[in-house]
Formats: structure tokens, sequence, C-alpha cells
């Protein structure tokens, strides 16, 4: 923890006032109190990359495909967003008391995280490719009472580019991962995989989390977690969280390829060049269409 730089709010941007590495309070807690049980599955993304898709995936996975319990309570009450600081809810208290096997979202760069969880606990990361989650995340930043973002579009590919979004660098946090990956305990997946192989994705994580699962549980859980049906499902639409009136759902679009809808050409010759130059000789496979 020591060597996480200095915390600042992002005052190159008016319109954006948060801390761009979370809470350094709560994630002081979490690194002194928060204690990793192997049986712990962790949901790690950049923000935008299918976070919600992911956790509802590997939580039926991990329980049998039990629809009942999905449909009866909300995903996030079965997968703790550890890192959102929320007034009086004590999150490590309740995982601390939580039964196995626990689910804990994060969205922070592996240095970030107790050593021990990357180490040992079983991760699963998603990667979303830049352009749609630049897209996403902007989207996003305008409809969540939390951050009320006024700028343009234009205005947020800037600051994603330089670093100056919540949760910082898109580089730090995928490529913190990527370096990992071939761990056993870590399962690196993408959110373009998930929209061209649904049925073999869920059979990764399967593998990857030793359930075996009838084809039958394989379905229902590919059924379950289409976008039309999460979107119409208020335990994973996310419909209670603070939104601004006028502004895009949190389940919006679902698709691969939307950023072609807001880049100009300008703006998608300078991210290919930074994707270039963050990835250097680093070869991550990315899909930008399907
Ligand atoms: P869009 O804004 O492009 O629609 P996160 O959960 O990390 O916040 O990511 C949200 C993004 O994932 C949103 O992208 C949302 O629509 C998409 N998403 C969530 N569930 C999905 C699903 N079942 N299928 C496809 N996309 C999904």
């Amino acid at each position: 923890w020591a060597a996480i730089p200095s915390f600042f709010r992002c005052t190159t941007a008016p319109v954006l006032t948060f801390r761009r590495l979370g809470d350094p309070e709560l994630m002081q807690a979490i690194h002194t109190r928060f204690q990793p049980r192997p049986t712990d599955v962790h949901i790690v993304t950049y923000p935008k990359a299918g976070t919600s898709w992911i956790q509802e995936i590997a939580w039926l996975v991990n329980h049998d495909a039990d629809l009942e319990a999905a449909r009866s309570t909300p995903s996030s009450q079965r997968t703790v967003y550890i890192e959102l600081a929320v007034p009086g809810v004590d999150k490590l208290t309740q995982l601390d008391a939580a039964a196995d096997p626990r689910h804990v979202k994060w969205h922070h760069s592996a240095w970030l995280l107790p050593a021990e969880v990357v180490r040992e606990g079983k991760v699963i990361y998603l990667m979303r490719n830049p352009k749609d989650t630049v897209v996403s995340w902007y989207h996003f930043q305008r409809m969540n009472k939390l951050y009320a973002f006024q700028g343009t579009f234009d205005e947020f590919f800037e600051l994603f580019l330089a670093h100056q979004v919540p949760y910082g660098s898109y580089w730090e946090n995928v490529l913190s991962w990527w370096a990992v990956r071939q761990q056993p305990n870590v399962l690196f997946l993408t959110y373009e995989d998930l929209h061209q192989d649904l049925h073999g994705e869920v059979g990764k994580v399967a593998n990857f989390l030793g359930r075996s699962l009838t084809p039958e549980q394989v379905n229902r859980i590919v059924e379950h977690s289409s976008f039309e049906q999460m979107r119409a499902n208020p335990m994973t639409n996310a419909s209670q969280m603070p939104k601004i009136e006028g502004e895009s759902d949190f389940m919006r679009k679902g698709k691969v390829g939307d950023w072609k809808n807001y880049f100009s050409a300008e703006q998608d010759v300078r991210m290919n060049a930074w994707i270039k130059q963050h990835l250097g000789d680093i070869q991550i496979p990315m899909l930008f269409e399907t």
C-alpha cells in the first residue's frame, strides 16, 4: 500500500471531481482487514468491461445454475463490490460473516489488490476493447448520479486517453492482469469472446472454478445472462442505481463495435496509435467488431 502513488482528485477536468483510485481509507482497510479464503472468487475488470455480465455468469456457475436464487437476490448482493465505499456499510465485516463461496468484485489493477488475492484467490478478469469501453464509460459517467459528468464525448475521449478518469489508466489495469494471466488461479477472458461464444466461455468459467455443469445448466445460464434477459431483470439491470433523468440506462446497448457510432476518423487514428504505444510488443488479441 505504501508504494501506491498519492491519491488525488482530477483537477485537470472540472467536470470530473472524484478520486481516481478509489477511497484511500477503504483500500487501506481492505489491505489490513480482508481475510482471503481459498474458495473466494474475485471478479476483476476495468469499469465497463461487462463486469455485471461476467459476475452473473460466474455466480450461477458456482451455484449450480440456481436461477431461483439469482432471480430473488440482486446481483450486487451476491457479488460484493468491495471497493465501493458506502456510508454506514461495513463490507469487510459483512464479508467476514459471509458463507463460502464469496464472490467479490474489483475494478483495480493487480498491484492495488492485496497480494494474497492475486496469488491465491480465484480471479476472473474480463477485458473489453478500449474503443467500446470509452463509449460505455462515457455514458455511465453521464447517467450515474455518483459521477454526473456533464462534458461531451469528445471531452471524455481526451480524458480517457490521458488516464484522467475514475480508476485511472485502462492500460495499467489491463496490462497488470495480462501479466499474471498464466497463473493457475487467474482466468483472463474478453467481453468480445463472451459475445462470440457464450456457451464456450461459460464452460471455461466452469472448468476454472472446478464445477461440472450439465448441458441443460449451461443452457440456463446462457439464456439467463443474455443482454435482453439481464436488461429486463431487476436483479441484474441496476435499475436502482441513482440515475440522471434523460440519460441512457445502465444496460445500454451491450454490443461490440458501438464505438463506430461515436468516433471521428481522427479519433480512431489517435486511439489506434495510443493502443500501439501502450502495447508495444505485447500481443493481446483485441476485437473491435464481430
Ligand atoms: P454498453 O454501455 O456498451 O451497453 P459493467 O458491468 O462493467 O459496468 O459494463 C456494462 C457494459 O456491459 C454495458 O455496455 C452493458 O450494456 C454491457 N452488458 C452488461 N450485461 C451484458 C450482457 N448480458 N450482454 C452484453 N452486454 C452486457
